[in-house]
């Protein structure tokens, strides 16, 4: 376990890193992404940073109280629904009209739900494209910033926020759950591709370090899907389960050290202190950690059957072939 004072030594060393770092929140007006956009804010050096959510009004909350933890900062919103990644396309050209560098893609956009498929006009389910197709989609498109981070030798990283000890198995045939959908399938195939999409990405982008990230149990806007009545049962789980919780505060802690500790570091530029990665090798470019930072020691089993069969890059050619029917031929997948 990574020790809260050593996450705090790590995140107050950041003004290290110099003036300007950019960051892009995608999930940033609430839970674990506005709590880490606040730590970020509160370290580093005349930030600009880019809130990419729905909720204009907890938005400007938020923008307002980083402007005033950090005057010399710079806090943008960009307003969409990012369950569709024709929106995902056109918020990624706003950053890019603006910023030549991104330091930093945290992506933590999501919900739970009890219902089944909610297919959107592109054809994927809207909960599984937040937690997986939006977010890869995001990191594809803003690769040309983040190598240019990487090139001038400041932080390049992109931070998935999920589930990387996924259970169940993967329906090969129909990874985007077409006709095989439970709610059950949908968080197996959202953490599974998660961790094999990170791999692949650095792979094939060794400058660039990727890390999928479980935050534990915290309390956050994430249940506000749910119905009154079972929402209502969530809160009054939470307070059962407290003494397990992971407060909110020290989850942006945590998540902004799991962005910028140089023990994540790229494949291109190992570093002494680098962890394990997620195919066993140290420094591999590509993380899977617990809550409290730790690397998952060694692959569980079926990960490692797929990491053997390859099936990391089934999945992404599956992800490439989505992007290319719903944002390239601007149909329906
Ligand atoms: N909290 C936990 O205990 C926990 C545990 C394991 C995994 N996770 C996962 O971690 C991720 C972050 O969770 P959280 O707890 O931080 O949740 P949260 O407080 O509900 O934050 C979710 C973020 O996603 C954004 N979002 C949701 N739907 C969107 C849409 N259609 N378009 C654009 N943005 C959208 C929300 O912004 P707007 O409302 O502005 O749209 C919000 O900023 C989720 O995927 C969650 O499943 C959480």
């Amino acid at each position: 376990m990574v020790s809260l004072q050593a996450v705090r030594a790590n995140n107050s060393a950041l003004k290290e890193l110099g003036p300007g770092l950019v960051a892009v929140f995608v999930g940033g007006t609430s839970g674990i992404g506005e709590s880490t956009a606040r730590e970020f804010a509160r370290n580093t050096d005349s930030p600009r940073v880019y809130l990419v959510g729905r909720n204009q009004a907890e938005a400007t909350r938020i923008t307002q109280e980083l402007q005033k933890l950090n005057p010399e900062g710079k806090f943008h919103f960009i307003k969409s629904d990012l369950s569709l990644l024709r929106n995902v396309d056109v918020a990624c050209k706003e950053i890019q009209a603006k910023e030549e560098k991104i330091n930093l893609l945290f992506l933590s956009c999501g919900y739970l739900t009890m219902k089944g498929r909610e297919e959107t006009p592109e054809g994927l389910d809207r909960k599984f494209s937040l937690n997986y197709y939006a977010r890869m989609r995001f990191a594809q498109n803003l690769l040309p910033q983040l190598s240019a981070a990487s090139q001038s030798n400041t932080l390049s990283r992109v931070v998935s926020v999920l589930d990387p000890n996924a259970r169940g198995s993967l329906v090969l045939d129909d990874l985007s759950l077409k006709t095989h959908f439970s709610l059950s399938n949908c968080a197996t195939h959202a953490c599974t591709m998660n961790n094999l999409a990170v791999e692949e990405l650095a792979a094939t982008n060794p400058g660039i370090s990727f890390v999928h990230a479980f935050p534990g149990l915290v309390k956050t806007g994430v249940t506000r899907g749910y119905g009154p009545i079972l929402q209502t049962g969530m809160a009054a789980l939470f307070v059962l389960l407290k003494p397990f919780t992971v407060p909110l505060g020290e989850s942006g802690e945590r998540h902004l050290y799991a962005a910028t500790s140089k023990t994540f570091s790229p494949k291109s530029k190992p570093e002494e202190s680098a962890a394990v990665g997620s195919t066993g090798e140290k420094g591999s470019g590509a993380y899977w950690l617990n809550w409290n930072g730790d690397p998952y020691g060694g692959v569980p089993a079926k990960m490692k059957g797929y990491q053997e069969k390859g099936i990391g890059k089934q999945v992404w050619e599956h992800t490439q072939d989505v992007f290319q029917k719903v944002c390239q031929e601007g149909g329906k997948y």
